[in-house]
């Protein structure tokens, strides 16, 4: 027997909702993170995360060098509910006091995604509250306005493990994106590189600690793709660089001794880190942007962000760099878009499908391979 159930089919409607106070759950599950929280937005006020609670994956898929997707997914559907229970007993809230309930529907892993989106729509079905299908680079992109209040349009710089692009940001659904890597993502590369000179994961802090004590200027590593116009990069070579300096020095000393680790490292971070400014100084002059934020885990370099503010100084640009936990995955800025996308209108049914592959500017050529480590647009 088929049994058919009540579905209130909600389309987007475009209609702009009259400004109210509005409060969301979100839920995130794209890549290695289980993320629920609720945010509130009063109109008039700053938002306010209400409650944000994570549980991460990395012990689950320490042994294997990098995210399972099978492992991840299972955990993901293991852990979700419970996210959502520590969420609304944080805040206080019940399912009822939602105004609706957004969720992450790509880009990622596209079995983690489904969880997500299985999840929701029963949290919507059960609840009657609207459901909102998420873009996850949509929720890095829109952060500084959940924590800043900046205002539109402004340049975006996703740097992570799994994303490396510019974005100018037009309104909480236009976006443009001006370049990106078109290999390795920064926090892939810093990984595999600390793999390489013998550093543990994950790699980025690993490298920047490292890096302190070592002399940038000891191997002379390409900047890769400097010498091309535009706003595209590449860190697959460096890395390769890497490698044949490494192995150069172990065929003359027989090994590395600590000195040559941290030089290789302060080396590597040298280059990434001038390429990421570089190429930020052309995406500030072609977008004429008069703000640039960036997000992701790589955002949380030292180094790397010196290098941006200064680039943002020398062109009078206003800097932002979210909070860490709020530049990483998280499900506060799940419900933020939500917000964005409930007071504009937009709204999904129960039709919304999860999609491993969703570019955020969908009239920008598709990039081979940009950022590896999750199935990432
Ligand atoms: O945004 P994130 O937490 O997760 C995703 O990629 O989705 O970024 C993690 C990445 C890792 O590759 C990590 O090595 C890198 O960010 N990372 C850093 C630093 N902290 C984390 N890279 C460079 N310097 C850091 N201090
Ligand atoms: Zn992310």
């Amino acid at each position: 027997m088929v049994r058919c159930y009540p579905v209130a089919i909600m389309h987007a409607t475009h209609l702009t909702e009259p400004a109210r106070t509005l409060t969301l759950l979100g839920l995130e599950s794209s890549c290695d993170d289980t993320a629920a929280a609720v945010v509130r937005a009063v109109p008039g006020q700053r938002a306010e995360i209400l409650s944000a609670k994570v549980a991460g994956q990395t012990e689950l898929h320490a042994r294997f060098g990098g995210v399972v997707p099978e492992i991840a997914a299972r955990a993901h559907a293991e852990k979700l509910d419970l996210m959502v229970e520590a969420a609304l007993a944080e805040a206080g809230m019940d399912l009822s006091e939602m105004d609706a309930i957004a969720v992450t529907a790509g880009p990622g892993l596209i079995g983690g995604v489904m969880s997500g989106v299985m999840c929701a729509k029963g949290l919507a079905l059960g609840s009657g509250k609207p459901l909102i299908g998420v873009n996850h680079l949509a929720g890095h992109a829109l952060t500084p306005r959940l924590t800043d209040g900046l205002e539109f349009p402004y340049l975006m710089l996703l740097v992570s493990g799994g994303h490396c692009q510019f974005l100018v940001v037009r309104s909480a659904t236009e976006f443009t994106r001006l370049g990106g890597t078109i290999d390795d993502a920064p926090g892939e590369a810093f990984d595999k590189t600390a793999k390489l000179i013998g550093l543990l994961q994950p790699g980025g802090p690993m490298i920047e600690q490292a890096a302190l004590s070592g002399d940038a200027t000891r191997f002379p590593l390409p900047r890769p793709l400097l010498d091309r116009e535009g706003c595209d990069m590449s860190f697959s070579g460096l890395k390769t660089a890497v490698l044949r300096a490494r192995d150069a020095l172990v065929a003359k000393q027989g090994g590395l001794y600590v000195q040559d680790q941290h030089d290789l490292a302060a080396s590597f971070q040298a280059a990434v880190s001038e390429v990421l400014a570089e190429k930020t100084r052309r995406a500030l002059r072609l977008s004429g942007a008069p703000a640039i934020a960036v997000a992701g885990g790589v955002a949380a370099n030292k180094v790397i962000r010196a290098g941006l503010e200064a680039v943002a100084a020398e062109t009078e640009t206003r800097f932002l760099a979210p909070p860490l936990a709020l530049c990483t995955d998280n499900a506060a800025m799940i419900a933020w878009v939500g917000i964005e996308r409930l007071r504009l209108g937009l709204v999904d049914d129960m039709t919304l499908a999860a999609r491993p592959r969703w570019p955020l500017d969908s009239t920008a050529p598709a990039m081979l391979g940009s950022g590896k480590k999750g199935a990432k647009a």
